[in-house]
């Protein structure tokens, strides 16, 4: 099947990079959004991501031509004609059924589904539509327009049409596309959360300091972060929500939030875009650690 035209539900931080992408390898992009100050917060981010890329001449084409391609919209009618529609919604499972029922009706019978969920089972939201076998997860990474993976979901339902089609899709963006299959967390955060939390664990117990846990990992292992500058940059709210769906599928203590978390997260300090998380980033160029 051929994707010209990619419908992405919801511009948060996720599903602006991932229209911004698609954008800038060709397809037109149609953005679905609640309200449009949702749309407006999502575009002035693709805005400045874009700048970024054109000020270091990394960019095909003019900005203007990339921004002709997407368009913000608040009617999911708008979606009707998409070839592939890529949902970036809220992690929450009854959201995204709902979501998903609704524009199975509307979008056109061929299209291609997925979804960027980290934890939430592909078979379940695609269940929910009456196309299960053109249902793949996408799972994109945060900063979106730099990571290169994407990790392609493949349920027991999922046809080798569609999810060829969406393997090929994820190429065309410029990305290195991983065969997964819906096992809750995938790839990645089957081993990156164990880790994260492990970290936090170790903190709690006096291995050492925050600074000096993320030092020994950046400088020992070669990572580009360490552990706390991750978690604060992933978000501790979506972590947490993360350990909840992941603690649930397999029991097992490595994917139980840590008490530490637990309570950063009710005290509302969700890392660097609420502005405390394991550093205040009251100076977001000069993030101070936080002692616990
Ligand atoms: N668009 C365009 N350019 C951007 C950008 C964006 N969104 N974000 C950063 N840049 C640019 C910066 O301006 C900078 O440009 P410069 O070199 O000209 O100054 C360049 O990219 C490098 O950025 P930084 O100097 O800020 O920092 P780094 O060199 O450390 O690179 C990083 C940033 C790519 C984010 C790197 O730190 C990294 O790879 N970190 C790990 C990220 C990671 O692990 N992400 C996955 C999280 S897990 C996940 O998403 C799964 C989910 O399910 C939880």
């Amino acid at each position: 099947m051929t994707i010209k035209k990619v419908g992405v539900l919801g511009c948060g931080l996720m599903g602006s990079g991932i229209a911004q992408v698609c954008a800038v390898s060709g397809y037109d992009v149609v953005v679905l959004e609640q309200d449009q100050k949702f749309l407006d917060k999502g575009f002035s981010g693709i805005e400045k991501s874009l700048a970024k890329f054109a000020e270091k001449g990394n960019l095909k084409e003019p900005v203007e031509a990339v921004r002709a391609r997407l368009k913000g919209v608040t009617k999911p009618a708008e979606l009707a004609d998409c070839d592939i529609i890529i949902e970036a919604i809220i992690e929450n499972v009854e959201e995204k059924k709902k979501m998903f029922a609704a524009l199975d009706s509307i979008v056109k019978k061929d299209a291609i589904f997925s979804s960027n969920t980290s934890s939430i089972s592909i078979t379940e939201v695609a269940a929910a539509t009456k196309r299960p076998d053109k249902f793949v997860g996408l799972h994109f990474f945060n900063p979106v327009p730099l990571m290169k993976l994407v990790e392609v979901v493949r349920t027991i339902a999922t046809s080798s049409a569609a999810f060829d089609a969406a393997f090929d899709f994820g190429k065309s963006l410029g990305k290195v596309p991983v065969r997964t299959s819906d096992k809750t967390g995938f790839i990645v955060n089957r081993l990156l959360v164990p880790y994260l939390l492990d970290a936090i664990r170790a903190y709690e117990e006096g291995v050492g300091s925050i600074p000096d846990i993320d030092n020994a990992m950046k400088l020992g292992c070669g990572y580009p972060m360490g552990p706390f500058t991750l978690l604060d940059f992933v978000g501790l709210d979506t972590t947490y929500y993360i350990t909840h769906v992941m603690f649930d599928e397999f029991r097992e203590r490595r994917f139980a939030s840590p008490s530490l978390l637990k309570r950063m997260v009710m005290a509302g300090w969700y890392g660097r875009k609420s502005g405390k998380g394991f550093y205040d980033y009251t100076d977001p160029n000069n993030p101070v650690e936080n002692k616990f």
